[in-house]
C-alpha cells in the first residue's frame, strides 16, 4: 500500500482540481454512475497500490459531473475484513481530504436489526455503534474526537427531505459496526440491537471517524439488504441492492446538487 504522500501526488497529477463532495459507493450503490458524465477513473491498483477484493466492489475513484454537479465517487471501499488496519482501510479518506474534499457522503448495504424496518428500506443514519471498532480506530494518538453530533444536520435534512418528497420508504437509525468477513451469529445480532442499533454493516464507522477527525461534514445511508435475523447471504445483498437502484440514483442524483448549494 502507498504512502499518503505517494497517493497524493498521483492523485494532484490525475485530477488537478479534486471536487468539494466526496461519495463513497458501497455494495451496489455503483449504480448511481449510469447516468453520469464520466471525466476521470483511476482504479485503487494505480492511486493506493491495493486491489478491492470483494465482490460488487470494483475499486476505483471515479470524477464525475452528476446532475450538474461534479463529484468524487469511491466506487467500491477497503474493508478491515480484507486485512485492512482501520488506519489503513481509510488511506482513501486522508487523502481525499489533503486534496480539498469538504463534504462526505458515506452508502453502505446493511442488514435491518430493529424489526420495524424492511428490505428494501433506506436508512439515513443519526448516530453509529463503534465499540467494535474501538480496539482498532482509524486515528492514532491523542485524537480526542467528539463524537456527539457526527452527522452534519443540513445534509441529513437534505436526505430526509428527498426522501420524503420521492416517497422513498425510508427510516433514521443507528448504524453498528460488525468486523466481518463472516455474517453475525443470532446471539451477537441480539447483542447489537440490545445495545441500541438499527442495522449492521461491515464498513462506514472507520471512513466516518477519519473524515470527521479531519473536518469533513457526513451524511451516510444504508440500504436494507436484509434482515439480520433471517438467513441471508452475500449474493441476496447484492440482489437487493441491484432492485434498489433507481431509487438510490435518484436520491443521490438530487442530493449531490442540493447539498453543493450548502454553505
Ligand atoms: N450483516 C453485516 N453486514 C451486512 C449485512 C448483515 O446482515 N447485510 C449487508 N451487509
Amino acid at each position: 500500500m502507498f504512502t499518503q504522500s505517494q497517493s497524493a501526488k498521483i492523485l494532484s497529477k490525475n485530477v488537478p482540481n479534486f471536487p468539494q463532495q466526496l461519495l463513497v459507493l458501497g455494495t451496489g450503490w455503483n449504480e448511481l454512475l449510469t447516468d453520469a458524465n464520466i471525466e476521470t477513473e483511476i482504479d485503487y491498483q494505480q492511486l493506493f497500490g491495493v486491489k478491492a477484493t470483494v465482490p460488487g466492489h470494483q475499486g476505483k475513484l471515479v470524477i464525475a459531473t452528476l446532475n450538474q454537479t461534479r463529484v468524487a465517487a469511491m466506487v467500491g471501499r477497503l474493508h478491515m475484513y480484507e486485512g485492512f488496519s482501520a488506519h489503513q482501510a481509510t488511506l482513501p479518506i486522508r487523502v481525499f481530504a489533503e486534496a480539498g474534499v469538504s463534504q462526505l457522503l458515506v452508502t453502505a448495504a446493511s442488514g435491518a436489526l430493529n424489526p420495524k424496518y424492511k428490505v428494501g428500506d433506506f436508512v439515513i443514519l443519526n448516530d453509529l455503534l463503534t465499540l467494535f471498532l474501538a480496539i482498532d480506530s482509524p486515528l492514532r494518538g491523542p485524537q480526542f474526537l467528539d463524537t456527539s453530533q457526527l452527522f452534519d444536520v443540513k445534509m441529513r435534512q437534505i436526505l430526509i427531505t428527498i426522501a420524503a418528497k420521492t416517497h422513498l420508504s425510508f427510516q433514521q437509525g443507528c448504524y453498528a459496526y460488525y468486523h466481518g468477513p463472516n455474517f453475525e451469529t443470532p446471539t451477537d445480532k441480539i447483542a447489537l440491537r440490545t445495545l441500541g442499533a438499527d442495522v449492521v454493516g461491515m464498513s462506514t464507522v472507520p471512513e466516518v471517524l477519519q473524515a470527521r477527525w479531519l473536518g469533513i461534514k457526513v451524511a451516510a445511508v444504508a440500504l436494507v439488504t436484509n434482515l439480520a435475523f433471517v438467513k441471508h447471504d452475500h449474493k441476496e445483498v447484492l440482489m437487493e441492492s441491484e432492485k434498489a437502484a433507481d431509487k438510490m440514483v435518484k436520491l443521490l442524483g438530487k442530493y449531490v446538487k442540493s447539498s453543493a448549494e450548502l454553505k
